[in-house]
């Protein structure tokens, strides 16, 4: 008896070892980790500011989160290793590994660039511990029922800045056959083999895009997809699934025909640059009055919108085939947004813009018409001095404030974002809190920032 208690107790020791060096090789040096840490010590990493520096040289553009995130799971669809390079080191990334490996997944990172061995899957499910802290964990859901016939994913539920349904992506496997219940807050999903099938979508979700093609893939005879999503990291997917065995017409278009296929097999991949990291830093330069900042590494056709509204800014671009070299102006003038799909004005550049315009010379108005309650930051931006109001999903914002260093939190990644380049422009000194939503989505900003000339860095934060 005591014997087997012994004998118990040494297995589940070795259990807790293997699993916390699993745990140290995915925590190891990075920003997660040290979020980790001061989150378990009751204070989090806040970034300190001292405004006014105006910012010039190099900065380099590293691979793009949301691409990884729909790459990583296209991992189950072929069991087998699969390399991606230039991966950015991120909290999302390493959530989605974790969520991976969970699976049973073999995950190592040298670098920039993550291993993934899928041929040891024993486990269908995405737990709501994994979910809860990233909802790019729904896109194991397509691939999970196309390869393995099951799959049990929580339900992502809202975010910081409002409900984020996740309807399309469940009508869409349906369409294909899957039978999909909810149990629990669980999305609980069977299929024998999905079948092609004709899905029209309301509106041209990224996620129910990406979701519904790693499915169909591997459905038997043709789904075709209309008023899919055309995002860059959509297109990036399906052209990395033909490189799979994939059979996909229409690529870059918002009408895909995708021809089942029997099986794929696995690929290496290398991630497209991060848009809205290159645009956030292009941003920067206009908003500090940026001398000559040159953003390298980047896909300027990725940033049309973007630069087309930064030129109206009054900003000098010059643009490379892989490079952006941008002057700030001498007087920056107001330009209205309004967010909408690719190539349009993407949602994950208008916290940044607001916080641009803020300091124009005049009044301007920003719509987000993807996420209407995606404004969190305009409270705290209103806090720096700026002088913006709402009304529904429209920033009336008028410029030409000089703003002042104060202690602004952060709520979400854009907003943080934002609420970094509003401190640049602050005079003072300005306490950007609860960082750990910016190590989500941008590597190392701080250390890229103070390259370039901001007076950017990372301090223990406070007690909360
Ligand atoms: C992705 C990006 C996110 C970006 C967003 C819009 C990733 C990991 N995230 O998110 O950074 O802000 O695209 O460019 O790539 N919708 C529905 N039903 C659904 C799905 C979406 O109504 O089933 C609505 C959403 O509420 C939103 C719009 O469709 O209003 C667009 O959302 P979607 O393109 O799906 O965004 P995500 O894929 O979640």
């Amino acid at each position: 008896m005591v014997d087997k208690f012994c004998a118990k107790h040494k297995i589940r020791c070795l259990f807790a070892f293997l699993s916390s060096i699993d745990y140290i090789r995915w925590s190891c040096d990075t920003p997660q980790s040290r979020t980790r840490n001061s989150l378990r010590n009751g204070s989090v990493d806040k970034f300190v500011i001292n405004g006014g520096e105006p910012l010039s040289g190099t900065v380099t553009i590293s691979g793009a989160k949301n691409a990884a995130l729909a790459f990583m799971p296209a991992t189950l669809l072929a069991p087998g290793r699969h390399v991606l390079t230039n991966t950015p080191s991120l909290r999302d990334i390493t959530t989605m590994g974790q969520l991976l490996e969970h699976m049973g997944c073999g995950i190592s990172k040298a670098g920039d660039s993550l291993t993934i061995d899928s041929s040891t899957i024993h486990d269908f499910a995405a737990p709501y511990e994994h979910v809860k802290k990233m909802r790019a964990s729904i896109y194991v859901l397509g691939p999970l029922i196309a390869r393995y016939g099951q799959a049990r994913v929580s339900l992502p539920g809202g975010c910081a800045w409002g409900p984020r349904p996740v309807n399309l992506h469940i009508d869409g496997l349906k369409a294909l056959g899957a039978e999909i219940d909810l149990d629990a807050g669980y999305i609980v999903a069977k299929a024998r083999r999905l079948r092609g099938s004709r899905i029209v979508f309301d509106l041209p979700s990224v996620g129910a895009t990406g979701n519904v093609a790693m499915a169909a893939v591997l459905a038997s005879g043709t789904t075709v997809i209309v008023n899919a999503a055309i995002e860059p990291e959509i297109t990036a997917l399906l052209e990395h699934l033909v490189i799979m065995g994939a059979k996909i017409n229409g690529i870059g278009t918002p009408h895909l025909e995708i021809e089942g296929v029997e099986a794929l097999t696995p690929a290496n991949a290398e991630m497209i640059p991060d848009r809205i990291e290159a645009g956030t830093f292009l941003v920067a330069a206009a908003i500090c009055g940026g001398k000559k900042v040159r953003v390298e590494r980047c896909n300027p056709h990725h940033l049309s919108a973007v630069l087309a509204k930064l030129q109206r800014t009054g900003a000098t671009l010059s643009v490379g085939a892989d490079t952006i070299d941008i002057e700030a102006p001498t007087t920056i003038h107001p330009v209205d947004v309004a967010t909408a799909v690719y190539p349009g004005f993407p949602t994950d550049m208008q916290a940044q813009w607001i916080a641009l315009m803020s300091v124009a010379d005049g009044q301007s108005v920003v719509i987000d018409s993807i996420y209407s309650d995606r404004f969190m930051h305009v409270p705290e931006l209103n806090r720096l001095g700026a002088d913006i109001t709402m009304a529904d999903n429209v920033a009336t914002i008028r410029g030409g404030a000089q703003l002042q260093g104060a202690k602004v939190m952060s709520t979400d990644l854009r907003a943080s974002a934002s609420l970094i380049l509003a401190g640049l422009a602050a005079q003072g000194t300005t306490e950007v809190l609860r960082v750990y939503h910016l190590d989500r989505g941008y590597e190392q900003i701080e250390k890229k920032l103070h390259q370039l000339g901001a007076d950017i860095r990372r301090e223990k934060g406070e007690d909360f």
